[in-house]
């Protein structure tokens, strides 16, 4: 596996989850497009969703053994919350970049906080689905550079 996808928490949604914020894909269309992509690449894209806080954290410290060599995450929920998937990001010291459907900063002002932005690449916010094709764009690119 090349690139590690992670969602959190409620992403399982995603098609009826306040469609305002989110859109109206569902998670499987969303997955099934950027794994074209990643195939399309000559690539393989690993994805795992999930509301549990330690299984995210497990998926994290497997991904080095797994081979990742790029990791995207929405974070969710857990975005402003979570110091311990930050210390799993940092443990594992994989390149990755972080990922919001809504633009986080038009709205409450406790998601304004990130535990990951800081340590990220970098961060998409408020693309709707598309952010994560961006995302994995970037990790294409840096595989490639990678592999040369
Ligand atoms: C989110 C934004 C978070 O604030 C929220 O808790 C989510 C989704 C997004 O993709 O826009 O669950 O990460």
């Amino acid at each position: 596996m090349d690139v590690l996808l992670l969602n959190g928490p409620s992403l399982n949604l995603l098609g009826t989850r306040e469609p305002n914020y989110y859109g109206v894909q569902t998670l499987d269309d969303i997955i099934s497009n950027l794994a074209k992509i990643t195939n399309d690449a000559g690539l393989t894209l690993q994805h795992h969703q999930d509301n549990s806080e330690a299984r995210l954290i497990e998926h994290i410290h497997n991904a080095t053994n797994n081979g990742a060599q790029y990791i995207i995450i929405n974070p969710a929920a857990f975005t402003h919350t979570s110091i311990a998937l930050r210390d799993a990001m940092l443990a594992v010291n994989i390149k990755f970049t972080e990922v919001h459907l809504s633009n986080v900063y038009k709205r409450e002002d406790f998601r304004k906080r990130s535990y990951f932005s800081d340590i990220a690449q970098g961060t998409i916010s408020g693309f709707g689905a598309q952010g994560y094709e961006f995302a994995l764009q970037a990790a294409i690119q840096h595989i490639q550079q990678l592999k040369g």
